[in-house]
């Protein structure tokens, strides 16, 4: 039996995260350039949007680019901002065809501006899809966002729009660039790393985490149903005991 039969989807998570990692070390397997791994993990991207849009996952919120890579070699820089340019462009027809609207959180005006506005076309010609929400992280590091929130919040205590005794989770989140995500309940990395790497340090409180030795080259709708079919296994306390919970 696939894990695709053995899911309940009546107890989908609404939202669910993942690091794509591993792009590099799938290429390297195969004796090829790394970015002949991030060309290939553009498959794997279109699989798994498919599958969340099949079962019926609402948002999908996928790490692309982390502030931290600029920092990679300039020659793989260059090569994965292309190949952003290029698979937005392609795949903006798969979005379309399963009713999926593109969003993107990070700091994107620090995109290359052929990147920028090809992702800000993209964006606004899926606005009107509505089965599921595929969020790219890119250019994107938690403690950014938090901090860019923080001063945001500053600057509007200092105005007096508002007041500091206002300051709480839902207004402190109304700040953040998910503001209209629900946080996730499942956050995946593929490529067998066990760490959050920056992602969404804030939205993951109390995300079940899930973790595979899978690169991310070979990630397919499959794997990700397996990866929800454990999260509905497990039990969600949030503090609470598990006979308060029933
Ligand atoms: C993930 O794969 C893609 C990006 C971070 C852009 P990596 O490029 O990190 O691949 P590994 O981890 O080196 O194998
Ligand atoms: C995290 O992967 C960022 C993305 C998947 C875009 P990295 O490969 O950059 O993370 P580290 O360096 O292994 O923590
Ligand atoms: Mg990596």
């Amino acid at each position: 039996m696939s894990f695709r039969e053995k899911l309940n989807l009546d107890k989908l998570p609404e939202h669910v995260a993942i690091i794509m990692d591993g792009n590099g070390r799938w290429a390297k397997e195969k004796g090829k350039m790394r970015v002949f791994g991030h060309k290939n993990g553009v498959l794997a991207v279109r699989d798994t949007v498919e599958g969340a849009a099949e079962v019926g996952i609402k948002n999908l919120t996928l790490y692309a680019f982390s502030t931290e890579n600029w920092n990679r070699p300039k020659l793989e820089v260059t090569a994965l901002m292309e190949l952003l340019v290029s698979s937005i462009n392609k795949e903006t027809k798969t979005l379309m065809e399963n009713n999926v609207k593109l969003n993107a959180i990070g700091d994107l005006e620090s995109l290359p501006k052929r990147c920028y506005h090809e992702l800000l076309e993209a964006i606004a010609k899926t606005s009107n899809n509505s089965r599921l929400t595929l969020t790219l992280a890119l250019s994107y590091s938690s403690r950014w966002e938090i901090l860019n929130a923080t001063k945001k919040i500053v600057a509007d205590t200092t105005s007096g729009k508002l007041k500091a005794d206002d300051i709480n989770e839902k207004m402190f989140e109304s700040y953040l660039s998910t503001h209209n995500l629900p946080d996730p309940e499942l956050m995946i990395r593929t490529s067998g790393e066990h760490r959050i790497s920056n992602y969404l340090l804030w939205q993951l409180a109390y995300a079940e985490l899930y973790f595979t030795s899978t690169l991310w080259p070979d990630f397919r709708r499959e794997d990700l149903f397996k990866a929800v079919y454990d999260y509905q296994q497990r039990e969600r306390r949030f503090g609470l005991t598990s006979e308060q919970i029933g």
